[in-house]
């Protein structure tokens, strides 16, 4: 999969070097490129930014440096991505959907976001945009929330886990659960046991009690996902709570 940032803070991106997405960079699974917005800036302060108009605080980030940078950055397939607390919110479904797609490209804004004739001027054209937001809080800027999105994407590609078994059972998988609960050695940590069902060798009543523990976690935790399971994918021994 090709992804390019743009931003006006490549630096952010940094952390992309790292662990499963940096090695699966190394491996050629993801072509990452990160790009300065400035550089498509023409002016000698190298402006990307201006106030807004019907007036309000904060500054707009100018649709003509933004329409020149993504028009060399998208090419022919390019989906855009502009993440904004104001988009959709972003999920499991959004990252596997997006796992699919050859080319995405990260348009970062800061300050109070791009203007908004960007994301209609690419859709207009045909293009895949999507306004994403990763969660009901508002961040400086989209490069934390694209750190998050590109991590969330590029564990889904095949080759970046090592193990994709791990990629099945998982919080916000098929099932609609929450992961229940793991443990590993030592037994016994400071008078703390592990459950000891873990250590029956009991294949069936270990993963009968890993289920109610994900019932239990997610009724607890997250009562819409209770709410939104499907009837039809319940097991007969999952109990009403
Ligand atoms: N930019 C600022 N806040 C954001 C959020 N919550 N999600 C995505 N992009 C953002």
């Amino acid at each position: 999969m090709r992804v390019d940032v743009v931003t006006v803070f490549p630096d952010y991106l940094a952390a992309l070097d790292l662990s499963l997405i940096g090695k699966a960079r190394q491996a050629g699974l993801l072509d990452l490129r990160v790009h300065d917005l400035r550089d498509w800036t023409t002016d000698r302060h190298r402006t990307v930014d201006d106030t807004p108009f019907g007036g309000g605080a904060g500054m707009v980030m100018r649709p003509d440096v933004w329409g020149t940078a993504l028009d060399d950055v998208l090419g022919e397939d390019g989906h855009l991505v502009i993440p904004t607390p104001s988009g959709e919110v972003f999920t499991q479904r959004h990252a596997e959907a997006l796992a699919t797609e050859q080319h995405l490209v990260f348009a970062c804004g800061r300050y109070e976001g791009i203007d908004a004739r960007v994301a209609e001027h690419y859709r207009a054209a045909g293009r895949r945009v999507s306004e994403l937001s990763i969660g009901d809080y508002v961040l400086n800027g989209g490069e934390v929330a694209t750190l998050v999105m590109v991590e969330a994407v590029g564990r889904l590609l095949p080759g970046v886990v090592g193990n994709p078994e791990s990629l099945v059972e998982e919080s916000h998988g098929a099932a609609g659960l929450l992961e229940y609960p793991v443990y590993t050695k030592p037994p016994v940590w400071d008078e703390h046991e592990i459950p000891e069902v873990l250590l029956s060798g009991h294949h069936a009543k270990i993963a009968r009690w890993r289920r109610d523990r994900a019932l239990e976690r997610t009724a607890a935790r997250r009562p819409d996902m209770i709410a939104a399971l499907d009837v039809a994918g319940l097991d007969k021994h999952d109990v009403a709570k």
